[in-house]
């Protein structure tokens, strides 16, 4: 019955690390690329800022369905001549309850750029990954993504049960609702109308893409598969070995001696739980070999979801000079006691524990990264709290500490936290130049793959493209990824 799904993904890597030329080349070998969809305005609006190399996001914004939106973004962002040396990158604003409609509207765009951009050229298929921690953009991300006719919707850090609903209002451009948690009060809601954003365009009816909740456990899965708004299509069940953010381990957290969460049995997801779902899923965190794609798939998975190889290849958005000493180091280098990563229980104001290549000259050098002056001039990550009178504000534990208990929030909640929002831009080539000169630090995640990765470069060579590792991860896989396999999906009615 899910046959036609690729068996093999590219899991989706913000802050742009897997964008629109990592997962088209994933797409055209026939499995599924995915471009992440976390901070892509703030991204979008950066690159026009850089010039627009190459003419890809002005090519993509002329075939946005509104002229008059995608005009008045480049009349606001672009610059023919990139900025001058030193010149601060110029911000949208920060997303609220309700964002301004300029701010939705560039959303949108953004994300119709990378899906639309990643589909040019080929027949293959396209995802789009979130973060459910991150709400406020996710509305306007989705249906940016499906102007652009995305195949599939994946998504992670957190309990999406909301999503399959708004993807079917969507389809048929009707408004939709997220609930938004608030600390010390009552839930919010933020909505989103296409209608309105759209500025009363005729709207056709889009293609309700396929969605994939990102789980850690069957008892998650199982919830979400019953409790959902509407279909989900599939789970991609990931382990504690990924890259970026993992879930926390089960029952009360318990560090080793480097100071890493440490996860146990109770954390092992049983494959036979999964199938017994009868949906499909994919294994992903340190499955990135041909043997361990073939047990899983004799063990009932449908494939497997890759990050950590994608995220070096040529392709990926990772700042070229970053990606290469990153692996010129693990190559030549002894690794620290524990290898290359370090799973940081503290550093995501997320509050899920959250990988770091422990690369030297990166921020997640403790040392490197207290010189950081804190601010909060992205604001992805900010939470929702009530204030004393009644009304709602946003925080965040990485910003200013004095600001953060001004809120009313507490002062060990600000310890060990990183501005991952600055820190990832950063690492794309695309760093916010702060007052006084200062450029932001990067902070490079991976996963504990990243110790292995001599086994995908050819000797003598220290970097490989998307499609060497596609080609490495099916040696063993007999029978040849079909051509174009969601059409014929889509066409059974699957
Ligand atoms: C650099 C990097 C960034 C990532 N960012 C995200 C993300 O934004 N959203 C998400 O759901 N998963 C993210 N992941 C996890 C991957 O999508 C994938 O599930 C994981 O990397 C699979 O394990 P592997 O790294 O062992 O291949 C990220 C992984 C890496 C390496």
């Amino acid at each position: 019955m899910h046959k036609n799904h690729p068996i093999l993904i590219q899991g989706g890597m913000g802050i742009a690390v897997s964008d629109w030329k990592l997962a088209k080349a994933v797409s055209e070998t026939g499995q599924l690329g995915v471009v992440s969809g976390t901070a892509i305005n703030s991204v979008l609006v950066r690159r026009l800022q850089d010039g627009d190399v190459g003419g890809h996001c002005r090519r993509a914004l002329a075939a946005f369905p509104s002229q008059a939106i995608a005009q008045k973004i480049l009349e606001t962002y672009f610059l023919e001549n990139g900025r001058n040396p030193g010149q601060a990158y110029k911000r949208p604003p920060m997303f609220s309850l309700e964002s301004p409609k300029f701010l939705l509207q560039t959303t949108v765009a953004a994300c119709f750029v990378e899906v639309w951009l990643a589909r040019e050229g080929h027949d293959g298929v396209v995802g789009l990954n979130l973060l459910e921690k991150i709400q406020l953009p996710n509305l306007a991300c989705l249906y940016g993504a499906m102007l652009a006719d995305v195949d599939y919707v994946i998504m992670g850090a957190g309990i999406p049960r909301e999503i399959p609903g708004a993807l079917d209002l969507f389809a048929n451009n009707e408004k939709a609702g997220l609930k938004i948690p608030v600390v010390g009060g009552e839930d919010a809601v933020t909505y989103f109308d296409p209608r309105d954003v759209m500025e009363g365009l005729e709207l056709k009816p889009l293609k309700r893409p396929y969605f994939f909740p990102i789980v850690s456990s069957a008892v998650l899965a199982m919830n979400l598969k019953k409790k959902s708004t509407g279909r989900v299509d599939g789970f991609i069940v990931e382990g504690p070995l990924a890259g970026g953010h993992n879930a926390p381990p089960r029952g009360p957290m318990k560090l080793n001696e480097r100071g890493e969460p440490i996860y146990g049995e109770r954390d092992a997801v049983s494959l036979a739980d999964m199938a017994a779902l009868e949906l499909p899923f994919w294994m992903a965190g340190d499955y990135a070999t041909p043997e361990k794609f073939r047990q899983v798939r004799e063990q009932g998975a449908h494939g497997i979801q890759v990050g950590t190889l994608f995220a070096f290849s040529d392709e990926s958005g990772v700042d070229p000079k970053l990606r290469a000493g990153a692996i010129h180091t693990v190559l030549h280098e002894k690794p620290p006691e524990g290898g290359w990563i370090f799973t940081d229980p503290r550093s995501s104001p997320t509050g899920f524990p959250f990988k770091a290549a422990r690369i030297p000259g990166s921020i997640s050098e403790e040392s490197i990264y207290l010189s950081r002056k804190r601010i909060c001039d992205l604001g992805y990550l900010r939470h929702f709290y009530k204030k004393e009178d009644g009304s709602l504000g946003q925080r965040c534990p990485a910003e200013p500490v004095a600001d953060y208990v001004k809120k009313g929030g507490l002062e060990e909640d600000t310890v060990g936290r990183k501005c991952l929002c600055n820190a990832l831009m950063a690492d794309i080539g695309m760093p916010q130049i702060q007052a006084g000169g200062r450029v932001e630090m990067h902070l490079l995640t991976a996963g504990d793959d990243l110790n292995k990765i001599a086994r995908i470069l050819k000797p003598g060579q220290e970097h490989y493209g998307a499609k060497d590792v596609v080609a490495y991860l099916l040696s063993e896989e007999k029978t040849v990824a079909p051509e174009r396999p969601v059409e014929k999906a889509l066409e059974s009615g699957l």
